[in-house]
């Protein structure tokens, strides 16, 4: 089994079950600033599972997503951990529920996949103060041919999912495992354990509470079916490999490293942790940079995750001996292949792939090459002292001087059996900040608006600079990227050269009369080709055929845009752009308030 045919299996089996194929999300969220990343299927659709609105293509939907969750990266090097992954999904909006469910997804692992019944062990809710004992979804179980003794009632820790972030639906859960043979590592030993004997391979949620920002849990006005199955685990599993490292995508990019290295994978552990680093952190770096909302390296949010990886990839890479940061373009080469067809915007920005590389695995490697160099001038010293930790002033000269980051002073400091005094890090840090601190930090003096009218009137705003930007310099503008935190909206897009002051004052003028015009924003539902013969910008991936919403501010702006959006723009506030510059070759990146 590879990964393209169980990705085309899954979405085939819930459309002939009558859902709707949708395209997987950005994996930067554009108007979420609770999360850096989208780290699972059900996140794009968080508003419809609340019941909120009505999803355009239907109740019953499917999709592959790309998703990263970064909590975890400091594992990656083992067999198990990766940073990026793909998950298919499949949700009914009030349309089906448990029974069903369980039923489709007993259907899709032994019919489908084939997999033994035999094999296959579930775990349910077990019930607490707040919510019941899922006896339903355990009798579901039963009734499609799973014995008692292979269906475990586990608690909350185990069988509760969500909410993605701190607030949101989430519910009961209930959990598929294969049993790999393998004997149990104690008597406790079940679905959930680490040793090693479950694998676990696809979650069906509940979706049936809303928890709120003071952590009640509200009923959802309809339950819903969220379920995530992970493609690197379950094409493990089904080819026999006990590691996702071992799966067929996997395999070509280790190919290379080993190429590039000339080292092979599988024969000495320690240069095995770093083939894995070096593969997990390109794939998802190239994912990162090549979203449809892709974004450079930087030193804070998302690009500073980006960072991170390029750069411990850089490490790694030096550590088994490749020297030249050309690597890092022959991998993502190899990712873009790979990936292509499933994820065509990788091929469409490769460019900004292979350049931000390049540039970022060039910059890091001299940085390396010095700290690197400093840091073992001062390892006699360091391990002279009784104390085998590093103090906190030292490792920051390391990062204020050489711009060496903390993390890899830990990293080296570990494998030197030192520790790294990383409060004291902090401290000297914070004084530092402290000192060099500009006056122009925090810009938004907060409004009646709160959190998330804030970024929804952010978002609307984002639409009106989209189209002033195009009336003011005459052309058409094309998003290659927008950001909304709750104080600012960023927006990048082609044009060649900076605005001028006139340009820019012309354009926060149109935007400002929108505003006082009070102009209403409306939602219509077409497909993108009636969208786009319509008039309406579509910086927009989606399907042929695909159903789309198109945001509507009065006469002036149209757009097709997953929302949402104010309805009158009345009460927006004052539009103004604090910062124009230059975001790469040919990209102008524009940042701006409400206040
Ligand atoms: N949202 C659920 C998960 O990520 C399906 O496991």
């Amino acid at each position: 089994m590879t990964s393209n045919e169980l990705r085309k299996k899954y979405i085939e089996f819930f459309v002939k079950k009558g859902h709707k194929q949708i395209s997987g999300a950005s994996l930067i969220p554009e108007n979420d600033p609770t999360v850096l990343f989208t780290t699972a299927g059900m996140h794009p659709l968080v508003p419809y599972l609340m019941g909120a609105q009505e999803h355009p293509m239907g109740r019953r939907l499917t999709d592959y997503q790309k998703c990263i969750r970064t909590g975890d990266i400091d594992s990656v090097g083992d067999p198990h951990h990766l940073t990026f992954f793909e998950m298919l999904g499949n949700w009914s909006l009030g349309d089906y529920f448990k029974k069903e469910m369980i039923a489709y997804s007993y259907e899709f692992l032994t019919k489908e996949l084939g997999i033994d019944p035999s094999k296959l062990s579930v775990t349910v809710f077990e019930g607490d103060s707040e919510v019941e004992r899922d006896n339903e979804a355990a009798a579901a179980w039963e009734s499609n041919g799973i014995p008692k003794e292979r269906i475990f009632f586990m608690s909350r820790e185990d069988n509760w999912w969500g909410p993605a972030g701190s607030t949101g639906p989430c519910g009961p859960d209930s959990e598929m495992f294969i049993d790999t043979g393998r004997p149990k590592c104690s008597d406790d030993c079940k679905p959930g354990c680490s040793c090693g004997k479950y694998f676990e391979i696809w979650n069906d949620v509940f979706m049936q509470y809303n928890k709120t920002a003071d952590g009640k849990f509200e009923k959802l006005s309809r339950p819903c079916i969220d379920t995530g199955m992970g493609i690197e685990r379950t094409v493990a599993i089904l080819s026999g490999k006990k590691s996702v490292y071992e799966i067929d995508t996997f395999t070509t990019i280790i190919k290379k490293i080993n190429e590039l290295s000339g080292k092979t994978y599988g024969e000495d552990e320690k240069t095995d942790i770093s083939i894995r680093i070096i593969a997990d952190h390109v794939r998802t770096s190239v994912f990162i940079l090549g979203d449809q909302n892709g974004i450079a390296p930087s030193n804070i949010g998302q690009g500073y995750i980006l960072r991170r990886l390029i750069r411990r990839a850089v490490r790694h890479a030096k550590k088994i001996g490749i020297e030249n940061v050309c690597f890092l373009n022959e991998i993502a080469n190899v990712v873009i292949e790979l990936y292509k067809e499933p994820y065509p915007e990788l091929e469409q920005n490769k460019d900004f792939v292979f350049k931000n590389l390049e540039e970022e695995g060039n910059k890091f490697l001299e940085t390396l090459v010095k700290g690197e160099k400093e840091f073992e001038k001062l390892l006699p010293n360091l391990l002279k002292g009784n104390s085998k930790t590093i103090p906190g002033r030292i490792a920051f000269k390391l990062y204020d001087t050489y711009e060496f980051p903390l993390e890899l002073t830990v990293e080296l400091a570990r494998e030197n059996g030192l520790s790294v005094d990383e409060n004291g890090f902090n401290e000297a840090f914070k004084k530092h900040q402290e000192t060099s601190r500009t006056a122009t930090a925090g810009v938004f003096k907060g409004g009646l608006m709160d959190h998330s009218e804030k970024t929804t009137a952010l978002h609307t705003a984002t639409h009106l600079l989209h189209a002033a930007l195009a009336k003011v310099l005459k052309t058409s503008v094309k998003q290659l990227g927008s950001n909304i935190t709750a104080e600012r909206l960023r927006f990048d897009f082609n044009h060649d050269a900076p605005l001028t002051p006139d340009e820019l004052k012309q354009v926060e003028d149109m935007v400002n009369e929108q505003i006082k015009r009070d102009l209403p924003v409306t939602i219509d539902v077409m497909t993108l080709e009636k969208a786009k013969q319509s008039g309406a910008i579509a910086d927009f991936e989606a399907k042929y055929g695909e159903e789309v919403k198109v945001y509507t501010i009065g006469d002036f702006s149209k757009e097709v845009c997953g929302g949402p959006h104010v309805t009158h723009l009345g009460d927006m506030g004052h539009f103004k752009i604090v910062k124009e510059q230059s975001s790469s070759r040919g990209v102008r990146r524009i940042k701006a308030i409400l206040e």
